[in-house]
């Protein structure tokens, strides 16, 4: 047994006996996405300069193949529910204001084509990169009159979804050249490669080092960003990116970090940019 063998063997039975189930090798389905037999998704391509991985591969190639058909059939798909209800709340008035999304940015599909795929994106007045969740409620707040949404109220998980979905199809694509984006990145990089918890593991053990492997019944992906808000199916639920960062930091046994905070924003900029290039799969579903 070569050594770099030796060292997976290592880490498997490290990881199986920590997580308690057997851990095998596998790999990303040999498959190709095309969302109602028209829209030909990107779920992989070359990684960007500098990234670790050489080629990224989307999520979806890790689940089976029946997950793999829900998503591509926007019927089927149980996360096209809540775009329905973003497209609702989109065109509700709420507020002081007396106005709705709408009354100012019109038709999303026009107004919001792109947008969800160049998010995080610098805000020169907050001082700090913001994502589709912390605009809009910018937007309820300083434009509306009405109240910022909680973390992970359905309505901003319906809303994001909506946002998103505008971009389907879209690659992902990060500014890092403007205002202090490039500091975020780094820091981001800084917690992507932070080993935490009783277990002791980092992002990048599981996403980096043992994709394609088992852990369970689940098996590791890249833990690409590009799906996000994602339909999960043991959920039944929408699942927003920060709601999936705290399950991953909670499953090393660490504490983790609140919504929104500048570590979770920080590493919301650095796994946004590890995705380069992926399409907006948005609502894609897992399991
Ligand atoms: C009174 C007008 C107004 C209302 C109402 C409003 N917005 Fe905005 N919104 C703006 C302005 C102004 C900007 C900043 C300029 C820009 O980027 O278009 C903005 C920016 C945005 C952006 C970022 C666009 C980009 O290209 O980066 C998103 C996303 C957004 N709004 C979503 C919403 C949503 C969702 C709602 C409803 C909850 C909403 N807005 C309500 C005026 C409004
Ligand atoms: C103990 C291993 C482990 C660690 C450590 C871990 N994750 Fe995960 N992560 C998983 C598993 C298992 C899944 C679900 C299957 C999959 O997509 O990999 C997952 C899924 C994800 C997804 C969703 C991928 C998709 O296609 O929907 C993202 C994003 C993600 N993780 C990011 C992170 C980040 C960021 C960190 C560090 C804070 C992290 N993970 C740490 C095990 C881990």
């Amino acid at each position: 047994m070569d050594t770099k063998r030796m060292a997976i063997c290592a880490i498997s039975g490290f990881l199986s006996l920590a997580l308690g189930g057997t851990v095998m090798a596998g790999g990303p389905a040999d498959d190709k996405l095309v969302i109602d037999g028209e829209i030909e998704i990107i779920t992989r391509t070359a990684a960007p300069d500098g990234h670790p991985l050489g080629e990224l591969i989307s999520g979806w190639h890790y689940r089976t193949e029946e997950t793999r058909a829900l998503e591509a059939d926007s019927f089927q798909n149980p996360g096209m529910l809540y775009v329905e209800r973003g497209a609702e709340i989109w065109n509700t008035v709420e507020g002081d204001a007396g106005k709705s999304c709408a009354s100012c940015h019109e038709d999303a599909s026009e107004t919001m084509k792109g947008v969800g795929a160049s998010y995080p994106k610098w805000n020169e007045a907050a001082g700090k990169p913001f994502n589709i969740e912390l605009q809009i409620n910018e937007c309820r707040e300083a434009n509306m009159g009405a109240k910022p949404y909680k973390f992970d109220a359905a309505d901003q998980k319906a809303l994001t979804t909506y946002i998103k979905h505008q971009s389907l199809g879209m690659p992902v694509g990060i500014d890092l050249s403007t205002g202090a984006m490039q500091e975020w990145w780094d820091k981001g990089k800084e917690v992507y490669y932070t080993r935490t918890g009783q277990l002791n593991l980092a992002c990048a053990t599981c996403h980096e080092g043992y994709n394609g492997m088992f852990i369970r019944a689940d098996h590791l992906s890249q833990g690409n960003v590009n799906g996000f808000p994602t339909y999960r199916l043991k959920q039944a639920d929408m699942v927003s990116l920060h709601n999936r960062f705290r399950g991953c930091i909670r499953d090393t046994r660490a504490e983790f970090p609140p919504a929104f905070s500048d570590s979770l924003m920080a590493l919301e900029v650095y796994v946004t940019w590890r995705s380069s290039g992926l399409s907006v799969e948005t609502p894609a579903v897992r399991q």
